[in-house]
């Protein structure tokens, strides 16, 4: 009778079983999902780090377990003139990263772009000497990493200083002291901070000439004895740019070097593009309506393709998560995304994983059940 009775019983019970696990899923955030895999981040604006933008605010509270700065931690924010630091954004973005136990990143210390001019000039506006630019290097990387030491735990210390084909990008670094300057920057950043992980960040990571001229520059690192734990691969991608299989070979050659891979800057387009996947700001285009074809909304069709391509890149991360450190989201909403406005600017795009109305989007669940 009690058998009986059970058995009865059994299709109830195995509903309530599946019902509670189902509702656990539903209430997994990404952080918890993929905390025994990578750290999953997202890159915090100054209405976010102020806490003015309270809807994204919460949403990073709950999703992500990585933090970096979009903007205030550049240089010409940092030391807008010479000698003189501003460190109150970034202070307030750090303090918020501590309060919440994130993995802080300092995004970046030397960058072509968003430098200040007085950096690589006289007072007569010509460019210094080789000793003075190294100077000026020195003093900018060891008072910030110094005032941040034991608190930021990465840095990008170099961003985007090799061209998609290998070469030197002739950034005014190169020009005055070749590329010496790299070496330096990764030695100033170690002394001021001996604990911190050190990486060299770049976009279009995957293209054949940047990977080995990326992967000699490691070597060219280790070979001097500098500590570099990681590659940054920025991956501000298309929906068919790259291909898989060289996205995933740029992971493999770079973790092969003794490295972690990092991905530092994910944002899939879901828009026609121009030409390239460049993330060179200056690079921008002439808006035209055909290249802004969803205004008000994607279509299920290119919903649907769009997903796709995240789940597919997020399958590559797992598949790889002993090689991969992080995975940051370059924004919270697309509303904040920076590709509304590249490389046309003007136009509505839906690259992140959180809509305008700040609401998850379907393939936030979808990537949590990925983990299961
Ligand atoms: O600070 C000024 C503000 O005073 C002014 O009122 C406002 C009006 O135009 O502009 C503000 O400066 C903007 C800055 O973001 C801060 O919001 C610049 O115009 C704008 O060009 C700058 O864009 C940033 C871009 O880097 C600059 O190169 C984007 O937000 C940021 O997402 C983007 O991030 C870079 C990464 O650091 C490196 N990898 C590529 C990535 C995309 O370019």
């Amino acid at each position: 009778m009690r058998t009986y009775k059970l058995l009865l019983l059994l299709p109830t019970l195995l509903l309530a079983l599946f019902s509670c696990t189902a509702q656990k899923s539903k209430n997994t955030t990404l952080k918890d999902a993929y905390k025994d895999k990578f750290f999953i981040g997202t890159a915090l604006n100054l209405d976010q780090i102020h806490g003015k933008d309270v809807q994204s605010v919460e949403i990073v509270k709950s999703q992500f377990s990585s933090i970096v700065a979009e903007n205030c931690m550049k240089s010409m924010y940092l030391q807008p003139e010479e000698g003189k630091f501003f460190f109150d954004d970034a202070d307030k973005f750090v303090e918020f990263g501590e309060k919440n136990k994130m993995f802080i990143i300092g995004h970046n210390l030397l960058w072509h772009s968003q430098a200040p001019r007085w950096f690589f000039t006289d007072k007569d506006g010509k460019n210094v000497t080789p000793e003075v630019l190294k100077e000026r290097i020195k003093n900018h990387i060891t008072t910030i990493v110094t005032h941040y030491k034991g608190r930021i735990q990465g840095w990008d210390v170099v961003n985007e200083a090799i061209l998609d084909d290998g070469q030197y990008r002739k950034s005014k670094f190169y020009e005055i002291l070749g590329e010496e300057f790299i070496p330096l920057a990764f030695q100033y950043a170690h002394e001021a901070d001996p604990d911190a992980e050190l990486y060299y960040n770049d976009y279009n990571e995957w293209f054949p000439g940047k990977r080995e001229a990326i992967v000699k520059l490691v070597k060219t690192l280790k070979e001097r004895g500098l500590r570099i734990d990681g590659i940054g691969m920025q991956s501000h991608l298309g929906i068919e740019t790259p291909s898989l299989e060289e996205y995933e070979k740029a992971i493999i050659t770079y973790s092969d070097l003794g490295l972690k891979a990092s991905i530092t800057e994910l944002d899939v387009s879901a828009l026609p593009s121009p030409w390239g996947t460049s993330a060179n700001i200056s690079d921008v285009n002439k808006y035209k309506k055909e290249l802004d074809p969803y205004k008000t909304g994607l279509t299920p069709e290119a919903e649907k393709v769009w997903e796709n391509r995240y789940l597919d890149l997020f399958k590559l991360y797992l598949k790889h998560q002993d090689r991969i450190r992080r995975v940051t989201l370059w924004g919270v909403t697309d509303l904040q995304s920076w590709k509304n406005d590249f490389p046309v600017r003007g136009r509505t795009d839906y690259p992140l994983l959180f809509d305008r109305n700040y609401k998850a989007k379907p393939v936030v669940q979808k990537l949590i059940d990925l983990t299961k």
